[in-house]
């Protein structure tokens, strides 16, 4: 048994000692975490990590438990790996990298040769062709070579194309033309004979101009016998709006010989988010989850980030976000568990009518969960809140209810991470299936946005219940 099943073995024996009411039986082979479930289909799932967050509990936790394969999110760009030529800052890699082996992960390498975050003694050097081509080369002579036998697949190459299909005009395209690609592989394989090489890119997940030009690229490339193992498709997506097809995609690139992979997928909406919203998110995680599974070249996930609270999104797409499977206080969105049932695992044990143990513990007392209301957000007519559950006691809770009395005509239109009644005033919100367990100390919370004309002032009394 592998260390991550045996946590959430551990885990369920300590609720049911807890909770003696709940009889639980967990099927024997249930992957629970997305990385074991993936694994379990032959596949991996990873997630870009940063390393300027693992001093962050919450962060290392999900981190750690959920994924079999790690991307540095920037860690490995030339910026930070090669700042002047010839001196190299390998550090910050290696906290990734280090982290990724104690937990059993794999590393992706992100990138060897990119137009962004790359310094302006490449960008603006004023190289020749040869010139550049010699810093380029040692370039990846040195990081793929310090990495040499702990990087599985290298994103070589990264974002070398226009959505149209021409190459993109960065200072390698021009100073040294259509060759450098070619030039970059070869690098990578003398550097790294093991790793997996990869071309990656953005908006190349379906058939169209851009993802056309890449596969007459690979085509190309293997009929050249330049060394290249895989295609990145990047996904950074937009809910509601996926390509149809991806699978198609995915395959075409297959059928030349190569490996692919989903390499940063999020899927954004526009903010503030909802349930509707939320529910097709998970359809859409689904579905490029389903995508990948289809075709058997397909050979791992990457989410780009860990949780909502860091994810590059809301600094570059004003107004948008909520991109990822965690949301900023690390609870699971829909679209994990969309994602996770997609890779045929389970985030919840399956009852079963067994037997009830006999009671052991004391159940959880009373005044161990409270709920704290927030309005977050106000306009004419509406309004938007958000309720913190929190376990004050030290024993798992498995199940929580919340209920008040709002002192205006507030009515609930929307709600998400929760189950809501309202009767008149009265309103009581349930957990979902994949928040109600809280250890001790832990907390979760549930947001809505509601209508009121007659004022929106904050309940005054909250209760909370838990067993
Ligand atoms: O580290 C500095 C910090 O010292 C400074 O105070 C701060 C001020 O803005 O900036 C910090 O650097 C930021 C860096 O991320 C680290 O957080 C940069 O401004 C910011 O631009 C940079 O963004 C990264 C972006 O690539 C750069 O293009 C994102 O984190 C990263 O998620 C994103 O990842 C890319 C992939 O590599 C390639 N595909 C697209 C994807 C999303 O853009």
């Amino acid at each position: 048994m592998s260390v991550r099943s045996a946590g959430w073995k551990t885990g369920l024996a300590i609720l049911l000692g807890a909770v003696p009411a709940l009889a639980f039986a967990a099927t024997a082979d249930a992957a629970t975490t997305l990385g074991q479930a993936a694994a379990a289909q032959g596949i991996y799932f990873g997630t870009a990590s940063a390393g300027s967050h693992f001093g962050e509990s919450a962060y290392t936790t999900v981190l750690d438990r959920e994924f079999t394969s790690v991307t540095p999110e920037n860690e490995m760009k030339w910026e930070t790996t090669e700042p002047s030529r010839g001196s190299f800052n390998f550090g910050p890699g290696d906290s990734v990298v280090s982290r990724a082996q104690a937990n059993d992960q794999q590393v992706r390498g992100h990138t060897l040769v990119w137009h962004s975050q790359l310094p302006s003694w490449v960008s603006n050097g004023g190289f020749n062709a040869a010139t550049l081509t010699t810093v380029m080369k040692d370039h990846i002579a040195n990081v793929a070579g310090h990495y040499k036998g702990k990087v599985a697949h290298w994103d070589v190459v990264n974002e070398a194309f226009e959505d149209n299909g021409t190459r993109r005009q960065t200072v390698f395209q021009t100073t040294i033309g259509d060759g450098y690609i070619a030039e970059a592989f070869k690098a990578a394989r003398a550097a790294d004979p093991n790793a997996k090489l990869y071309y990656n890119d953005y908006n190349i997940e379906g058939v169209n101009s851009k993802s056309t030009a890449v596969y007459n690229m690979v085509k190309s490339f293997k009929e050249q016998g330049i060394p290249i193992d895989g295609v990145g498709m990047q996904g950074h997506l937009i809910v509601g709006q996926l390509p149809s097809d991806i699978r198609q995609n995915i395959q075409r690139f297959a059928d030349l010989g190569v490996d692919v992979a989903l390499t940063e997928v999020d899927i954004r909406m526009q903010l503030p988010a909802d349930s509707g919203k939320l529910n097709q998110q998970a359809t859409d995680y689904r579905n490029v989850t389903q995508a990948c599974l289809a075709v058997s070249r397909c050979v791992g996930i990457t989410v780009w980030g860990v949780t909502d609270k860091y994810s590059w999104v809301p600094d570059v797409f004003s107004g948008q976000g909520a991109a990822l499977l965690y949301d900023d206080n690390y609870n699971p969105k829909p679209a994990y568990n969309a994602t996770l049932a997609a890779l045929g695992g389970s985030s919840t044990p399956t009852p079963t009518p067994t037997p009830t143990p006999t009671p052991t513990e004391t159940p959880i007392p009373a005044g161990a969960c409270s709920a704290t209301y927030k309005t977050v957000n106000e306009w004419p007519g509406g309004f938007q809140a958000e309720v913190t559950v929190r376990n004050n006691g030290s024993s798992t809770q498995s199940k929580w209810s919340v209920t008040w009395t709002f002192p205006n005509d507030q009515k609930i239109t929307q709600l998400w991470n929760g189950v809501y009644t309202q009767s008149g005033s009265s309103v009581t919100v349930k957990n979902e299936s994949y928040n109600g367990t809280l250890s001790g100390g832990a907390s979760t919370t549930f947001g809505f946005t509601g209508s009121s004309s007659g004022g929106n002032g904050a309940p005054s009394i909250m209760s909370c219940t838990a067993i």
